[in-house]
């Protein structure tokens, strides 16, 4: 005797009524790079469909998105000068953004990049010192708090910054605003593109004194449980490709949402495979579904706007 597995692949309506994970459109968060100005909309070459735009042309791009099912987005700031007070400026391109995006939209979720390295001269994700950076790191949480933003998101990895924000938030009647911690944010080379459109590359040295080491599990799980206990409502794994492991050992361990970063190398990479003709378009949907299968409840990726576009067709 022997099992008949080939009996349940033997078509596409017999291979979807056993298969075990879905897509769905409210898994997926877009991030959005966000320029002062008007009309202005930058592209970059290494990521392919994605630019940095000023708030108008955001919120017709958001608007156009919604109507495929786009429900949550994640907004990097990227200032034409450097300078930190900018982070936390009420004026600034995120806070006016947030406002902005408010008064002329509904229903969209707003998550906000909670960092500093699009700011400092050197391109680092704090200012030398750590605690001080977790103080400017929390002005910068309360200040899109006060714009109207629904998530703070820290991924800057110093420690304490949950603890920090989240303090410096109920401080100021923001209890109910929700901490997505990226709690392990790994020393990565997949950043390359992200850094490009950010202008967030470090002008010497490298993220490893504050990035985790990618050779590491259990480093992660006690970052998790730092952040779960210093008040995250979720937290991030990033990035999501090599890291699917590190998904699954924290779905089995936490209870909080994992979010996963489906980072720009990896969208590089696997458009590279597409143009080049080294693989179908169905790349992408694989590649979604097994970051989901590995135990991720939402997924940041730039390929939001094409699994809006083709989810119907493979599911
Ligand atoms: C920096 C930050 C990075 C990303 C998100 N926030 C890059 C880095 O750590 O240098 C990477 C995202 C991507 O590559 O898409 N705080
Ligand atoms: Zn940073």
């Amino acid at each position: 005797m022997f099992k008949r597995f080939r009996d349940r692949r033997k078509d596409p309506a017999t291979r979807l009524k056993f298969q075990e994970t879905f897509l769905s459109r409210e898994d997926f968060i877009l991030p959005l790079f966000i320029v002062s100005g008007r009309k202005r909309k930058e592209a970059i070459v290494s990521l392919k469909n994605i630019s940095r735009m000023s708030i108008d042309y955001t919120i017709e791009y958001i608007k156009k998105l919604q109507e495929k099912g786009l429900r949550s987005i994640l907004l990097f700031g990227v200032p034409d000068k450097k300078g930190i007070e900018q982070a936390y400026d009420e004026e600034g391109i995120i806070q006016t953004a947030i406002r902005e995006i408010k008064q002329s939209l509904q229903n969209i979720e707003i998550i906000t990049d909670v960092c500093l390295c699009s700011y400092t001269e050197d391109g680092h994700c704090h200012i030398g010192e750590n605690d001080a950076t977790c103080e400017i790191l929390a002005k910068i949480a309360l200040s899109h708090a006060k714009a109207g933003a629904d998530v703070v998101a820290p991924s800057d990895m110093m420690d304490g910054r949950v603890y920090y924000i989240r303090k410096t938030l109920n401080e100021h009647g923001f209890v109910h605003i929700p901490i997505l911690s990226y709690s392990a944010k790994y020393a990565s080379n997949f950043y390359g593109p992200f850094r490009e459109i950010a202008k967030s590359t470090p002008k010497y040295g490298d993220r490893k004194t504050y990035q985790l080491n990618y050779a590491n599990v259990e480093e992660a799980m006690e970052e998790i449980e730092a952040d779960i206990d210093e008040g995250a409502t979720m937290i991030m794994i990033k990035p999501a490709l090599s890291y699917l492991d590190i998904i699954h050992r924290a779905k089995e361990r936490f209870t909080v949402p994992i979010y996963a970063y489906n980072v720009s190398g990896e969208y590089a990479a696997i458009n590279f495979l597409v143009e080049n003709h080294l693989a179908k378009e169905e790349i992408v949907y694989e590649v979604l579904l097994s970051i989901k299968r590995a135990g991720a409840s939402k997924i940041v990726t730039y390929f939001t706007p094409w699994i809006l576009e083709e989810l119907d067709e493979y599911q």
